[in-house]
């Protein structure tokens, strides 16, 4: 039976060759502090596209300095920074694999060490961090209070994310992804726990979704008809009384009407206090509720780690699309691996890699085949009986 992972999806104007894509998975490696993608995003994400994942979602890019999650985080706020992505854009289209820009504004959690340093909290100036802002001034646990936002800074922080979007696109990018999850700007503004505001961003959820949807029908009008837009939500805080599943498939809702294609579903992030059920695939039922509820296309994420498991996530309906994070770290070939587990012949398997196949019928046995060649190895540049075979 063909394999509903590795069937195309389309969205709006960009057909994906398949299912199964790569989260944002933040590199903190901009090390001049000025946002800038380098060689090592380049073979970072490169080798996701080379490893046959159907679209790539590049780490946190912050759309104003002040965003940053670290100070070696990407930006997307100039236009320096846009030319620097083309050729990491260029790369991944020659593999055939799709890729897009996460925006993201860290509101309160911005200007903080990057996750390998011992040191946790907000940085100070003489560190390389910068004062924080939030929707209300309200501290994340251990971190330094955030300076309120006042409403016509909301609406620069809007204009920002729409800014950064039309440069993603002028670089080639195939979609963008709000960052609307894990207690980042966004997300502060969607939860209770973090957002106390009374002006139009504040109080029902139709004023904390205001900032979203904003953005996301500001995107729309930038970038025109063809271009997918996708939101990551924390589908919930896991706190009693904060954001939930029934709030995010409301908004989500919302979002697609104003212009939003897929949900990216994820959780936590805004309390330093929850308790979450971490285990395999845990947040695979709320990417299916938010399907369900709000009628929506979403993504599912968080500890999917084989072929089978991806493939039953999107056979039965759970989710449109799988998102696999560390899984693709470990093995940045793991949509090449999955496909040869779930017997998929794929039309993209790397031309360079061809002697090298997953599929353990196509790979040498333990005696090689015999070679005219000379390397002393026994591999040689000549083609093999092998590799006839698949031709
Ligand atoms: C190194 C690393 C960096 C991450 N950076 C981001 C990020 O920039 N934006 C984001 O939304 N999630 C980020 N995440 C979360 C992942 O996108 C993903 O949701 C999470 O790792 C769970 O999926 P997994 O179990 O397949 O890894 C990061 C995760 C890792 C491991």
């Amino acid at each position: 039976m063909a394999s509903e992972l590795f069937a195309p999806i389309t969205l709006r104007g960009t057909t994906f060759r398949n299912r199964l894509w790569v989260p944002a998975m933040c590199q903190y490696s901009a090390e001049n502090f000025d946002g800038m993608p380098s060689t090592w995003h380049l073979v970072h994400l490169g080798s996701f596209a080379r490893g046959g994942a159907g679209a790539i979602v590049t780490e946190a890019a912050a759309v104003v300095p002040e965003g940053r999650i670290s100070p070696q985080d990407l930006g997307i706020w100039n236009d320096e920074q846009r030319e620097a992505y083309r050729p990491i854009v260029d790369f991944v289209h020659s593999q055939g694999s799709a890729i897009g820009v996460q925006l993201a504004h860290a509101g309160r959690k911005a200007s903080t060490p990057r996750t390998w340093e011992p040191q946790n909290g907000t940085l100070s100036e003489a560190e390389h961090g910068w004062p924080v802002v939030g929707p209300s001034a309200i501290a994340f646990d251990g971190y330094d209070v955030p300076r309120e936002l006042s409403a016509d800074e909301v609406q620069g922080v809007v204009d920002a994310f729409v800014a950064a979007a039309v440069r993603s696109q002028q670089a080639g990018f195939d979609f963008v992804e709000l960052h609307a999850a894990h207690g980042y700007l966004m997300h502060q503004f969607l939860s209770p726990l973090s957002n106390t505001r009374t002006d139009q961003y504040g109080g029902s959820l139709e004023n904390r979704a205001r900032i979203v949807i904003d953005a996301v029908r500001g995107i729309r009008a930038a970038t025109g008809e063809a271009f997918p837009i996708l939101v990551r939500f924390s589908a919930t805080d896991w706190v009693e009384g904060g954001w939930n599943e029934h709030e995010t498939a409301t908004v989500a809702d919302w979002a697609r009407a104003a212009g939003a294609d897929l949900f990216d579903i994820s959780s936590g992030g805004i309390a330093a206090n929850a308790v979450i059920p971490v285990g395999l695939g845990y947040q695979v039922p709320l990417a299916a509720s938010v399907k369900a509820d709000g009628g929506v296309e979403t993504g599912a994420v968080g500890l999917i780690l084989t072929a089978e498991q991806a493939e039953q996530i999107v056979a039965s309906g759970q989710s449109d699309v799988v998102f696999v994070g560390r899984e693709f770290l470990r093995d940045p070939h793991f949509a090449l691996r999955a496909a040869s587990e779930l017997g998929e012949e794929l039309p993209y398997y790397p031309q360079q890699y061809h002697r090298a196949p997953f599929h353990p019928q196509q790979r040498p046995a333990a005696a090689p085949a015999p070679s005219t060649g000379s390397g002393a190895s026994g591999v040689t540049e000549e083609r093999s009986p092998l590799v006839e075979a698949r031709a």
